[in-house]
């Protein structure tokens, strides 16, 4: 298979609010999920304009699974229509799509959409889309940890063989790429265990927008911001060095 990254930056996004904005207009949370998932198919169609080449997006924490077993079953219904739906689509963009995460929880269905959604598009090229479900950051990091030979020394050689294997461990491809622009929508500010080692140096972008009503020039706005600031990843700006 090739194994090609895009091009573009990576972007991540806590897909949060849907439960607040349903219940908000007197609705059940589950419609919340439903408009959620609209939302999902016009940013992944966005995202390459933007110049996105690698898009990951939280749809399901490992500690998700502690809600109310209705919701969390409407959940996976979802995720599999998602992706029966969208295999047609993605394939015609050139989307390439990934879950990344625990397989051994879900239920048997969702397991077969996302194997024939993973080998229908994988030629594509223009954008990796990356779902996240099942997924939990410190789980991760401490089963690729337990596959760590012993005895590896400091260094980017170590660090990359790391990242290989910590995307591995949930089904990723290649070396887990640093997130460059971390997007949460619903108006906490926290990472709720999305990608801890990936973030290390990603740009925070906190919006008070529900995800069902985070539109796609809210995500070209997110991208200019990210375009605007600076990054040093420990150093001093240029002009400063002397
Ligand atoms: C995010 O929205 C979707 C999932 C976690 C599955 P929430 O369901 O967390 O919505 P709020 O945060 O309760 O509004
Ligand atoms: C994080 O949202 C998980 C997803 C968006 C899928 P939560 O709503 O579960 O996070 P907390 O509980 O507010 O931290
Ligand atoms: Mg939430």
């Amino acid at each position: 298979m090739n194994q090609t990254i895009p091009r573009g930056i990576h972007v991540a996004i806590i897909m949060d609010g849907n439960g607040r904005w349903a219940t908000g207009r007197g609705q059940l949370r589950t419609a919340g999920h439903i408009a959620g998932a609209r939302t999902v198919r016009r940013i992944v169609e966005t995202a390459p304009g933007c110049g996105i080449g690698t898009l990951t997006l939280y749809a399901f924490s490992a500690d998700n699974w502690r809600r109310p077993s209705r919701e969390v079953a409407l959940l996976m219904r979802l995720f599999r229509r998602y992706l029966v739906s969208e295999v047609a689509r993605c394939v015609t963009n050139g989307v390439r799509m990934r879950i990344i995460g625990r397989r051994d929880r879900i239920p048997a269905e969702l397991l077969r959409a996302i194997t024939n959604a993973e080998h229908a598009t994988r030629d594509g090229r223009k954008l990796e889309l990356r779902i996240a479900v099942d997924y939990s950051s410190r789980d991760a990091i401490m089963r690729a940890a337990a596959k760590l030979p012993a005895g590896m020394p400091d260094g980017d050689r170590s660090r990359h063989a790391f990242a290989r294997l910590l995307s591995s461990v949930d089904h990723g491809i290649g070396e887990s790429r640093d997130v460059d622009l971390l997007i949460r929508t619903g108006g906490e500010q926290r990472l709720s265990d999305f990608l801890l080692w990936e973030c290390a140096y990603a740009e925070l972008y906190f919006t008070r927008r529900m995800w069902p009503e985070f539109a796609p020039a809210d995500l070209s706005t997110a991208v200019e911001e990210f375009h605007a600031r600076e990054r040093r990843f420990g150093t001093v700006p240029e002009a400063a060095a002397g």
